[in-house]
């Protein structure tokens, strides 16, 4: 595939997708977004780790924001990830020497976990819920991992509040009908992540939400806006949803690439974060 048709993003299956570079190198770019950092520090805050607990990291990618956590943790602790991506599991790996706590960086699948049932004081998982065909099972195996007591993080995007403004409000509108709708994948879950973690039996101990705005961007300097996919991919999907027609995909791309030439180019997406417990955590 060449260069310029990368940046479709899909993080289903990472290792079979010719452009893995893209795809990884995208973590690094959206762990620089403002809104990841806001949420990173917020569940950080929320979590309150200690020395000696044990995190798991479900969906962790390279690992970034477990190392994070893993400051909190002391000598004592530990950290395990796991991903379906042998590649985004080496990368974390390298990047393991960071962590003052023990650290396993592991493959594995979200949908049957195999670690110690209900050994973890805290599982948490990032933006990877909106890859799973069956995020709610997901969400079940995460679950069972907790200790009595334990928490529970969620952070996820909701694709259904991108926004793109180019001073065309048709094409706007297009956008966002097309993003509107599920297809092939929970693309929404970010604002029912509360939902998902009550219909579990936890209990919600906070939850927020942080928007990310890219105001400009130079299409004859970056292939896509910083940590995003590619107008022709988005184009692509407006096709799937019903919003284009086929024939219109390179207008719609050049429409945007001259607008965003001209300095018109605004873009927004949203991302919640929920921090649940355990039923035995809240028992008198
Ligand atoms: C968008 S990335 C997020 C990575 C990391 N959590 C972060 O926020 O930087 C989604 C991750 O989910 C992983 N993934 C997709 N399907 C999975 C599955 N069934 N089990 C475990 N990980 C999966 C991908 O390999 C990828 O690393």
């Amino acid at each position: 595939m060449p260069k310029r048709e990368t940046h479709g993003l899909g993080y289903e299956r990472v290792d079979d997708d010719p452009n893995v570079s893209v795809l990884l190198g995208t973590m690094d770019a959206t762990g620089r977004w403002d809104a990841t950092i806001r949420l990173r520090a917020w569940e950080r805050e929320q979590l309150g780790l200690t020395a000696g607990r044990r995190l798991l990291d479900v969906g962790c990618g390279l690992g970034d924001a477990a190392l994070l956590l893993a400051a909190d943790l002391g000598s004592e602790g530990e950290i395990v990830g796991i991903d379906a991506s042998a590649e985004m599991v080496a990368g974390a790996r390298a990047r393991a020497h960071l962590a003052p706590c023990g650290v396993r960086f592991t493959v594995g699948d979200a949908l049957a976990l195999t670690e110690s049932e209900g050994s973890f004081d805290v599982v948490r998982s990032e933006r990877t819920l909106q890859w799973l065909t069956d995020p709610e099972a997901a969400a079940a195996e995460m679950v069972r991992m907790l200790k009595p007591g334990g928490l529970l993080s969620l952070i996820d995007t909701d694709w259904s509040t991108f926004s793109l403004d180019v001073g065309d409000s048709e094409l706007s509108q297009q956008v966002r009908e097309a993003m509107r709708i599920e297809r092939r994948r929970p693309s929404n879950i970010g604002r029912r992540l509360g939902e998902l973690a009550t219909s579990l039996g936890l209990e919600l101990i906070g939850h927020t939400s942080a928007t990310q705005h890219w105001t400009s961007w130079n299409p004859d300097e970056t292939p896509a806006p910083d940590g995003c996919f590619s107008m022709s991919s988005l184009a692509e999907n407006l096709v799937d949803a019903g919003q284009l027609a086929a024939d219109d995909q390179e207008r719609f791309v050049s429409t945007v690439h001259a607008a965003a030439r001209e300095g018109r180019f605004a873009m927004t997406l949203t991302m919640f974060a929920v921090v649940a417990a355990d039923a035995a955590r809240t028992r008198p």
